[in-house]
């Protein structure tokens, strides 16, 4: 049984996942637009496994009893100048999906709601690697700078990266 307080929040989360995976995707596009292939692919693993998290957010609603309610996702930004910038937007928008579970677990605990706030505990770690990873990159372009030989590395490394599968799933979509 959820409460009203916690059911709501816990659907404008997973609309705020859903974003998530819209807006990289979109960045995925403006990368697939400059011919950065493995920028792209990076991007479009990371909108996947925003998927994924909506996913979870889905399936815990229905599971306690609650009701999903979808709302409209707004468009995301279209264009990015750089790849620079493309990364410097993923990183503040993974630092305020942060900051909204944190105020999702606040809701949970005013809540008296146990079990969401054990549910919202993974994603207080995988924000925390999110963030990470983000950083990572970020900080490797930077290091690169103007570098065409050091942005075509960086583009395959980056094109390496392989969909994390949550616990317990054999693909990444369950
Ligand atoms: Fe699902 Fe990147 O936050």
């Amino acid at each position: 049984m959820l409460v009203p307080e916690v059911e709501n929040a816990l659907n404008k989360q997973l609309n705020a996942e859903i974003y998530s995976s819209y807006l990289y995707v979109s960045m995925a596009a403006q990368c697939k637009a400059d011919d950065l292939d493995g920028f792209a692919a990076w991007l479009e693993t990371q909108a996947q496994e925003e998927m994924t998290h909506a996913a979870k957010f889905y399936n815990f609603i229905i599971q306690r009893g609650g009701r999903v309610k979808l709302a409209g996702i707004d468009a995301p930004q279209v264009e990015w100048e750089t790849p620079l910038a493309v990364f410097e937007d993923t990183l503040a928008h993974e630092q305020k999906v942060s900051a909204m579970i944190n105020d999702l677990m606040e809701i949970a605990i005013d809540q008296k709601d146990h079990a969401t706030q054990i549910f919202l505990q993974w994603f207080v770690t995988e924000q925390v690697e999110e963030e990470e990873s983000v950083g990572m990159v970020l900080g490797k372009i930077k290091r690169v700078k103007d570098s065409a030989q050091g942005m075509y590395l960086l583009d395959q490394e980056l094109g390496q990266r392989q969909p994390q599968l949550l616990p317990g799933t054999t693909t990444a979509a369950e």
